[in-house]
């Protein structure tokens, strides 16, 4: 690697390390290799672009992107109705969502809209270059959540959280696939976060996505030993965690 490339590399390298010494401490379900993933996408939009996230939650994926697109010149449209509940904090978590977006210094590069992905989408004027899709994860929301790719143009990145985790998300991806024109390309997977481009599949990506179904299943039935309470067992299956696998 010549010196200016590594230099380039360093350089690209401590803007990951301080995004993500925003997003760690900010609760949420994001690893830091998943954190990487997307920073780096977001970090490859051009100024002007915009990034969409469904599902912001407290804002840990949303500083992630906010801070690639800072200084990529793009910006981030983050999505969320903010719903009441134990898990997702309805209100509570909007405040937490708004403060952190503030104290990491983001508030003109991310904007928030307040409401379910598919009324947004309805009133979406324009195209998408990098979406995020983090929201509801039962199979109709997710199905809607990826009809926001008919705004995308070929070859724009496309995340989806808790792929081959969540019943519900797995069986939206999984049907995309079987649509006679699919939209999306798989790329391949760090933990549950799936990461496709948008285009016609090759039977080779076809057969790929078909590969991850061994690790759908272990996922499965680790999540329900771990609610049979059952985490010493989940152990011997390399899940170390009260968590579900993401
Ligand atoms: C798993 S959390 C998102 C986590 C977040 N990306 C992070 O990194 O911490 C899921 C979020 O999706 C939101 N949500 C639920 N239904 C939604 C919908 N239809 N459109 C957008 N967001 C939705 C919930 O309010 C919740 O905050």
């Amino acid at each position: 690697v010549g010196e200016i490339e590594q230099r380039r590399r360093t350089s690209t390298d401590a803007d990951f390390e301080v995004a993500w010494m925003l997003g760690e401490r900010i609760p949420g379900w994001l690893t830091r290799d998943q954190a990487a993933e997307l920073w780096t996408a977001a970090r490859g939009t051009a100024p002007g672009e915009t990034i969409v996230e469904i599902g912001s939650h407290q804002g840990r994926s949303t500083v992630i992107l906010g801070a690639a697109a800072a200084s990529a010149g793009s910006t981030v449209v983050a999505i969320d109705p903010f719903l009441e509940g134990e898990v997702y904090g309805g209100q509570r978590s909007r405040e937490q969502f708004e403060r952190h977006v503030a104290e990491a210094g983001l508030a003109d590069v991310v904007t928030l809209e307040a409401d379910y992905s598919a009324a947004v989408l309805t009133r979406w004027p324009g195209r998408v270059d990098l979406l995020y899709v983090d929201g509801k994860h039962d199979y109709w929301s997710c199905s809607k959540d990826l009809g926001w790719t008919a705004r995308m143009p070929v070859g724009a990145v496309v995340f989806v959280h808790d792929a081959f985790s969540s019943v519900g998300v797995t069986a939206s991806v999984v049907r995309e696939y079987l649509r006679c024109r699919p939209r999306l390309r798989y790329r391949g997977r760090t933990g549950s976060l799936a990461s496709f481009a948008v285009g016609l599949p090759t039977a080779r990506e076809r057969l790929a996505l078909g590969r991850e179904f061994p690790w759908f299943g272990r996922n499965l039935v680790i999540k329900a030993l771990l609610r049979l309470r059952l985490r010493r067992v989940a152990r011997l299956l390399g899940h170390d965690s009260p968590d579900d696998p993401y």
